[in-house]
């Protein structure tokens, strides 16, 4: 008899990110020219003096369990660090280290979800926040902010989604997919909302802080409403700000039950973080950041570059991003056109299957993110390849219009 599939796996769908850019890299393996735009992950190599720690930690025998919550010198660092740049004080037993933000989020959320509990999670969202929400026994509830001129959630739209049942907000500034960097007075007017909800936490995913670009600037939610720290957690980590997404190193700051708890699933499931990962990790808190500006001056100007592009393009159109490293950019337009062969493209999936299989160029389609006629490109990738794209985007483009025309 083959193995049976818990119940839960009926409704969680595998991430559609790593699942294009599986295909772009199986297509790329069998000859086929591929430009990937799909990547989560900057192109930069991890800073030798982080690899250097790395290799410093083997060879200094830092290879055995560490502390369940991370190293005491790591979570000292990431303290002081919350201080330093928000003026945030939490002590080290209010931070726990896991591998990678992504599963400091799964053990909040398996710490604190009954089955039924909701998640409001604003839309367009990072494909990973409903399918997390749901493995622990959550809904989720989409507020959807398509409709929103910058896809921001609104305070309108916070208010119809939260009921008794809403155990969780989560707030992800800068937004993957949307490069939306929330201003400080748009957190005040939210607050405002979480103020009269005091059932519901806020889970502040702000992974990708260090890549703002000016004149946005970053703001925390924890910084802009201290009297609401006791329900906040601040979730981050080194992946996207020093190139360190293989290290898998993240961690959460919030109030100690929680922090407490999230503890006690880890312990009981991966232990902890990497003890050599953690010891890099030490190096990108507390070492030279100078990498920090050095990565968001390249990612900006590739941000210039792909979005004067898109946005000259006929029937495609975005927002030039705040932060991170995607834009979003509406493809409806081209829904309802006819492929080349005459294959009629119903929708984002459609779209984005023709660019891959037809142009060569790999993209996430928005219906991931809950956002339908939309596509998702990352522009951390090589100049080189941002250029190339654009021009085989723009072919594309220039095919599809002069087919139906
Ligand atoms: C919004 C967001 N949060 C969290 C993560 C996960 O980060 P990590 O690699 O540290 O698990 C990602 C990765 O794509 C992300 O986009």
């Amino acid at each position: 008899m083959p193995i049976g599939l818990a119940q839960r796996m009926l409704d969680v769908a595998p991430s559609a990110t790593k699942a294009m850019t599986a295909q772009a890299r199986a297509l790329s393996a069998g000859g086929h020219d591929i430009i990937a735009l799909t990547q989560g992950e900057p192109d930069f190599d991890t800073p030798k003096a982080i690899c250097a720690a790395g290799v410093a930690a083997i060879r200094g025998g830092h290879t055995r369990y560490t502390t369940v919550a991370g190293i005491p010198d790591l979570r000292q660092a990431i303290a002081g660090q919350l201080d330093q740049d928000h003026d945030l004080a939490y002590a080290p037993d209010q931070i726990i280290v896991g591998s990678g933000a992504k599963q400091v989020i799964v053990n909040a959320l398996l710490a604190t979800l009954d089955p039924g509990d909701e998640v409001v999670v604003p839309s367009p969202c990072w494909v990973s926040y409903p399918e997390m929400t749901k493995l622990a026994g959550g809904v989720p509830i989409i507020a959807d902010g398509m409709a929103s001129a910058t896809f921001k959630l609104t305070p309108a739209l916070l208010d119809a989604a939260i009921t008794p049942r809403t155990r969780w907000l989560i707030l992800n500034t800068p937004s993957n997919p949307t490069g939306a960097v929330y201003t400080a007075s748009e957190l005040d007017a939210l607050a405002e909302v979480l103020r009269g909800n005091d059932h519901v936490a806020v889970l502040c995913d702000e992974i990708y802080e260090q890549l703002v670009y000016s004149p946005a600037r970053f703001a925390s939610l924890a910084a802009m409403a201290p009297d609401l720290s006791d329900r906040i957690l601040i979730v981050n980590g080194v992946s996207k700000a020093h190139a360190m997404t293989g290290w898998r190193i993240g961690w959460g700051a919030g109030p100690k039950p929680l922090i407490k708890a999230m503890t006690t699933i880890q312990g009981q499931t991966t232990s902890h973080a990497s003890s050599i990962a953690q010891r890099a990790a030490l190096e990108a808190v507390v070492g030279d950041q100078a990498h920090l500006k050095a990565f968001r001056d390249t990612l900006r100007k590739r941000r210039d570059l792909i979005c004067e592009h898109l946005n000259r393009m006929p029937g495609l159109a975005c927002r030039v991003p705040d932060g991170a490293f995607y834009v979003l950019v509406s493809c409806e337009a081209m829904i309802g056109r006819k492929a080349p062969d005459g294959t009629p493209i119903g929708s984002d999936v459609d779209f984005a299957m023709l660019l891959l299989e037809r142009f060569g160029v790999a993209v996430v389609p928005g219906s991931s993110f809950r956002a339908p006629g939309h596509m998702r490109l990352s522009f951390a990738a090589s100049t080189g390849d941002v250029v190339r794209a654009c021009e085989r985007l723009q072919e594309a483009c220039d095919t599809l219009m002069a087919e139906t025309a």
